[in-house]
């Protein structure tokens, strides 16, 4: 049997992270660039259920026997087992690899999880719907951090622009004009799930004051949604700024976070934000075609050890 591989993207939340934890809505959108990728081969010689998972990136090579079912590999792995009804996994390596940044909000927990359910399942003949791998890539992501609210499986497994709201359908939306985004890493990675703790232990010390600020983050999102159709470039980048103030105050930016919008800003940046769970991890910035190189090289000397210069197509639902 030839080996069976399944990729997928990153993703970017262009609006809404944390305040998306508590019912307001985010833009999320895929991150093509970078991906993780699965490659599932059968082990003709070995017993059904010697599975055998490796992820030279983090330094794994052991049987899944071996791993705690807890473990976010096995649990995909698990996933896809149960919904088969299988009671052995037929003998097989499954190798992971990923060019998307860990701890660093592109979703790269989310897209090894999918890279691997789809592997998987299409190596034992089943093909599963998006809205299934969506659910087991979601049950895998509450073990990285018990809260999340599932944009990043969303818009990882259906590999285009999301509006999302926590545990509604999910909706696409129209984008009147292409746009054209930098990304910078501050190299600091910051685990999501400690920031998203945080945020709810502030949010339950001043409920007032944490709602009014995920309300204006509502607000802004919403106001985004309207602009990115008609696609006023100008407004889009305001709001992005807006969103990245109200996070700072939210206590989840960083001094280079910080220091990665204002030089992507001076560079000509229409507006930046902090993307994901913050305090570390990546910064999105709207540029033009023509702007993004430029901004690129200046997120670069303000010290960002990796740049991704991306573009959203424009889409009319
Ligand atoms: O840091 P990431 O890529 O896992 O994004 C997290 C986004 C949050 O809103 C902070 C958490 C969530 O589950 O939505």
């Amino acid at each position: 049997m030839p080996a069976i591989s399944a990729s997928a993207p990153g993703k970017v939340i262009l609006f809404g992270e944390h305040a998306v934890v508590y019912g307001r809505p985010a833009i999320a959108v895929p991150v093509n660039e970078v991906r993780a990728k699965a490659i599932v081969t059968a082990d003709p010689l070995s017993l059904p259920g010697s599975v055998r998972i490796q992820a030279p990136d983090v330094g794994i090579d052991v049987m899944l026997a071996n791993l705690p079912a807890h473990h976010p590999l096995a649990a995909a792995v698990w996933q896809v087992s149960a919904a088969l009804d299988l009671a052995h996994i037929p003998a097989c390596k499954i190798r992971i690899t990923s060019t998307i940044p860990v701890a660093s909000g592109l979703g790269s927990s989310a897209a090894v999880s999918v890279a691997i359910i789809r592997a998987l399942s299409t190596f034992l003949g089943v093909s599963l719907m998006d809205e299934q791998i969506s659910a087991m890539a979601y049950e895998v992501e509450k073990l990285h951090h018990g809260t999340p609210s599932g944009v990043d499986n969303t818009v990882i497994v259906y590999r285009m622009p999301v509006y999302f709201i926590r545990e509604q359908t999910i909706e696409r939306f129209s984008i009147g004009t292409s746009l054209t985004l930098v990304i910078g890493d501050s190299g600091v990675a910051s685990p999501t799930a400690q920031t998203v703790e945080d945020v709810r232990a502030a949010w339950q010390k001043e409920p007032e004051r944490y709602e009014k600020m995920f309300n204006a983050i509502g607000d802004i999102v919403r106001n985004a949604r309207n602009v990115i159709a008609v696609g006023h470039l100008e407004t889009i980048g305001t709001l992005m700024d807006e969103n990245h103030a109200i996070l700072a105050q939210m206590g989840v930016s960083s001094p280079e976070l910080d220091a990665l919008t204002t030089a992507a800003r001076d560079a000509g940046a229409l507006g930046a934000k902090l993307c994901g769970g913050g305090r570390g991890g990546n910064i999105v910035a709207l540029g033009t075609p023509q702007t993004a190189p430029r901004i690129s090289e200046a997120l670069e000397n303000a010290g960002a050890v990796r740049r991704i210069i991306t573009r959203i197509d424009s889409y009319t639902s």
